[in-house]
């Protein structure tokens, strides 16, 4: 739709902003202003320039933002999990809420495989050690012939089982809050089993991955006692979200060799901090960090900004029905 009048004002997070540069400053039927990520700061330019929609990253956003819109507007979440978000409070300021699905589940799919690679065959401490002038050949493990448990089945968690299953010949458990058609889930997507109970997974995988949403039901899902119910020796790769284990806990556990290793792109607090000093995951050699680069790459940053430049054209067409809304 031709926008005649005064162009709305669409304020963009700059972490959101520099994922696709290019294609935001070319968009000419909206006034796109780069955001600062903090609430406080965010909430006076929502004010002053009283913007129409605010897109958002993966920071946590429980106070003034809310009001700072005058009863009526957008968070448009650039990405899909929307933990965030307080619910409650954009409802009592009548703001809707979307994300942006389908467009990065391959993306963050493939990462969480290389990620599991990196953990197995140490590909970077590798290179790492032959720039330091040391040759030394790692003996690494294969991922053919493993058990893999996909703890959480969304789109996310279904394309990774059909990359390992029919990709790499791995044996994939899922766990699953509702069990669903098994055998549709085996034919389409590999899973070879299917269960809603944890205790049933956890003694047989030999890597865990996490794939849950972050809510007040999964915090710390990952907790001590589940850390001791996997097989001794397994591998964790977490791209879902930080707060689904205990650091500390997991810590531990790769301290003490319950866990051989793990592959982390996401932490409970991000930039990562440990949540106790003597805790620090980067002490340790057999962990692998990222910094939450699941869905960035360059493909996958424009058929996101696409999709939340599309959300909010539609909440301003107040075409309401045409939005990705979230609503939990
Ligand atoms: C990334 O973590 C997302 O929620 O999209």
């Amino acid at each position: 739709m031709q926008r005649t009048q005064q162009k709305p004002v669409v304020l963009i997070v700059d972490s959101v902003y520099n994922r696709a540069p290019q294609l935001f400053s070319s968009i000419s039927d909206l006034h796109i202003l780069e955001a600062p990520t903090g609430e406080e700061a965010l909430a006076r330019m929502v004010k002053e320039k009283q913007a129409a929609a605010v897109v958002l990253n993966v920071d946590s956003y429980r106070g003034p933002l809310y009001q700072s819109f005058g009863n009526k507007g957008l968070l448009a979440r650039f990405g899909v999990g929307c933990d965030g978000v307080d619910f409650d409070k954009a409802s009592k300021h009548g703001l809707v809420v979307t994300n942006t699905p389908g467009v990065l589940d391959s993306t963050v799919a493939e990462f969480t495989v290389f990620l599991a690679g990196e953990v197995l065959r140490m590909a970077g401490r590798c290179s790492n050690e032959i720039k330091q002038g040391r040759w030394n050949p790692v003996m690494g493990r294969e991922l053919h012939g493993k058990t893999f448990a996909i703890l959480g089945l969304g789109n996310i968690g279904k394309r990774v089982s059909q990359i390992l299953s029919f990709g790499f010949g791995v044996d994939v458990l899922a766990l699953k809050k509702h069990a669903g058609d098994p055998d549709r889930l085996k034919e389409k997507y590999g899973v070879n089993k299917i269960s809603t109970e944890f205790s049933e997974i956890a003694p047989h995988a030999d890597i865990v991955s996490l794939h849950l949403p972050a809510n007040s039901e999964t915090h710390h899902f990952l907790d001590r006692d589940r850390l001791h119910q996997l097989k001794r020796g397994a591998v964790l790769i977490n791209t879902g979200r930080g707060a689904l284990v205990d650091e500390i806990a997991l810590y531990e556990a790769l301290k003490s060799g319950q866990l051989a290793g793990a592959g982390l792109d996401v932490f409970a607090r991000e930039p990562y901090k440990p949540a106790d000093p003597d805790a620090d995951l980067r002490t340790l050699s057999n962990v692998i960090l990222t910094p939450h680069i699941g869905s960035s790459t360059k493909e996958c940053s424009r058929r996101m900004a696409k999709r939340v430049l599309q959300n909010i054209r539609y909440f301003l067409d107040k075409e309401y029905d045409q939005m990705d809304v979230v609503t939990r």
